[in-house]
């Protein structure tokens, strides 16, 4: 994909310490301008790491990245113009008001003071924190902070903005009001990468997206590719405490409509088309072998990525 604004390849990064760690493990990814790309993955996947390189704030052990076109390990200065970080923990300047936060970032960018003062004026209107413009950081809640921060890092008109775990430690309504904050971004032709461990961020938000673990990319597509992906519409979840399931599995694996039958803790999970009748059938033959409770969901992206790990990504 050469049109693509974000290009990732053969991504390696290993910190060598006492017992060297190998946080990224080749990941090739691309992104095309204009969407919201997540980054959906556990504590410890390698997200952070990834962003880091990409943003030039860590030098990669093998592989490359490119900001629209240009290398960030060979032209680094070159690459920030590109540009905007939100990094994972809040990096405002505790000694400047929200103004100068923003208006010294727009000079450190080569802005003169006119320029700057204009478009620091702009983003305090755009992210409604001009009655705010006097405030330290430290008082302001976590929300409007977090909008301060996605504020200055794009007073430079970057192409790119990424955000780590934009919504880590914010209360639901700041989630929300952060998600239109981005969506504005993308309406304003800005590419979005961030990354968060939260299923429902990476689902609601992210046009595309990459489940990383261990340092790999497990999958990659839209939201709605990956949960269809899983097998089924339905997914019934069969308490049956301790009871033999080996022959119940085959003969849920013959009804209509059951994609797959497979065993988790303390029961079955069967994935299903979403079909009349189809949980009246598993229901009936499951209660022939001890059913002692079922619960019904759809796919998520938890689904998608327990089926692919075998473990749950809150852990
Ligand atoms: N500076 C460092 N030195 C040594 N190891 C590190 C360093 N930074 C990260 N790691 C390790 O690299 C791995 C990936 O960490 P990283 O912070 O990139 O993950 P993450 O996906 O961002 O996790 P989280 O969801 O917790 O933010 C982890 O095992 C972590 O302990
Ligand atoms: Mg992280």
């Amino acid at each position: 994909m050469n049109q693509a604004i974000v290009n990732i390849s053969g991504l390696r990064k290993v910190y060598n310490g006492k017992t060297p760690v190998t946080a990224v493990d080749g990941i090739d990814l691309n992104v095309a301008p204009g969407l919201i790309y997540g980054l959906l993955g556990p504590n410890g996947a390698g997200k952070t790491t990834t962003i880091s390189i990409a943003t030039t704030r860590a030098i990669p052990t093998a592989g490359s990245v490119r900001i629209d076109g240009i290398d960030v390990v060979a032209h680094p200065a070159v690459a920030r113009r590109s540009i905007g970080v939100v990094p994972q923990y809040n990096t405002l300047d505790r000694s400047c008001t929200v103004t100068e936060n923003i208006y010294f970032h727009c000079l450190f960018f080569g802005m003169n003071a006119t320029q700057a003062k204009v478009r620091t004026a702009q983003l305090l209107e755009q992210f409604r924190l001009s009655d705010r413009a006097a405030m330290y950081p430290q008082a302001l809640s976590g929300g409007l902070a977090q909008r301060l921060q996605i504020a200055r890092a794009i007073a430079h008109h970057p192409k790119v903005l990424f955000l780590d775990e934009p919504s880590a430690g914010l209360d639901p309504q700041s989630r929300i009001a952060m998600w239109e904050a981005v969506q504005a971004l993308r309406a304003e032709g800005i590419t979005v990468v961030l990354t968060t461990h939260y299923m429902e961020e990476a689902d609601e938000l992210c046009d595309r997206l990459a489940i990383i673990d261990h340092g790999k990319i497990l999958v990659e597509d839209t939201p709605a590719v990956l949960k269809a992906s899983i097998g089924g519409d339905k997914i019934f979840e069969l308490r049956m405490g301790d009871s033999d399931t080996v022959q119940l599995q085959s003969r849920l694996r013959e009804l209509s409509g059951v994609n797959v039958v497979e065993p988790i803790g303390g029961g079955l999970r069967v994935l299903a088309k979403a079909q009349d009748g189809v949980l009246a059938s598993v229901v009936t033959t499951a209660s022939q072998y001890g059913l002692r409770d079922v619960v019904t969901t759809e796919p998520s992206l938890e689904t998608v990525f327990i089926r692919l790990t075998g473990r749950d990504l809150r852990e």
